[in-house]
């Protein structure tokens, strides 16, 4: 499969699954993740930008913590229910981030990317990080979760390795799975200041994934 048939795959994907969702503001669920991070959170004068925002769980945690938040997605469908759903949210950007990120040089001190940043070959995810340190102050923050290789119940090792720990799914998307060494070596460019593989219990099976925080040098 071609690379551009993974980005339309994963468009029209993630666009279905909005379509079918009916998110209104009470349904998005919330997960306490970004509290281990609360300090650095404050400190954020600017908004915190909130890539691949999906439904908004993200969004909304932070408008409650009272920040002022940019949201974007590749779905329409997304951005659509979070400006209809969150209208007091600063931006709601429609784009696909494998075209770089529509924002100027150290725009940001932090930034917040959960479980958007896994399902790319290891180019295109460096090419992504390139971008997510370019729009980040020296010294600003990016907390993640991404997939970890254990995620068993969702999928882990299976499918057609394209790369290593990154699959072709059923679906013609790409998903990768990380292992400790994965996230050192492509997140090499910044500080890592906490990394640790946990259990997230937001879905209704449980999902393995490591919780990142990393420094811009
Ligand atoms: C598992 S969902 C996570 C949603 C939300 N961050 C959360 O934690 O609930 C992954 C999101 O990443 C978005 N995404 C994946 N690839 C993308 C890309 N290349 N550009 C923009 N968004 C992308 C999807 O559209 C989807 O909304």
């Amino acid at each position: 499969m071609s690379e551009q048939d993974y980005r339309k795959n994963s468009h029209d994907y993630w666009d279905a699954i909005y379509q079918r969702s009916g998110n209104t503001t009470e349904s998005v669920k919330t997960d306490d993740w970004l509290d281990l991070f609360a300090e650095v959170i404050a400190q954020a004068k600017e908004p915190v930008l909130d890539l691949g925002c999906g439904g908004g769980n993200n969004t909304k945690y932070l408008l409650g913590k009272g920040k002022q938040v940019i949201a974007c997605d590749q779905s329409e469908k997304a951005i659509e229910d979070i400006q209809n759903n969150f209208p007091q949210i600063t931006e709601a950007k429609c784009f696909n981030m494998l075209d770089g990120l529509p924002f100027a040089d150290a725009s940001f001190t932090v930034v917040i990317a959960d479980l958007c940043l896994h399902y790319f070959t290891e180019k295109d995810t460096d090419f992504l990080l390139g971008e997510i340190a370019r729009i980040l102050k020296p010294g600003g923050h990016l907390m993640f979760r991404v997939n970890s290789m254990n995620d068993v119940n969702h999928g882990a090792g299976e499918g057609i390795e394209i790369e290593p720990h990154v699959y072709e799914t059923k679906n013609g998307t790409l998903k990768r799975f990380f292992v400790e060494e994965d996230i050192k070596r492509l997140f090499g460019r910044f500080a890592i200041e906490y990394c640790q593989e946990e259990i997230m219990s937001r879905y209704t099976l449980e999902k393995r994934l490591f919780r990142v925080c990393v420094k811009k040098m």
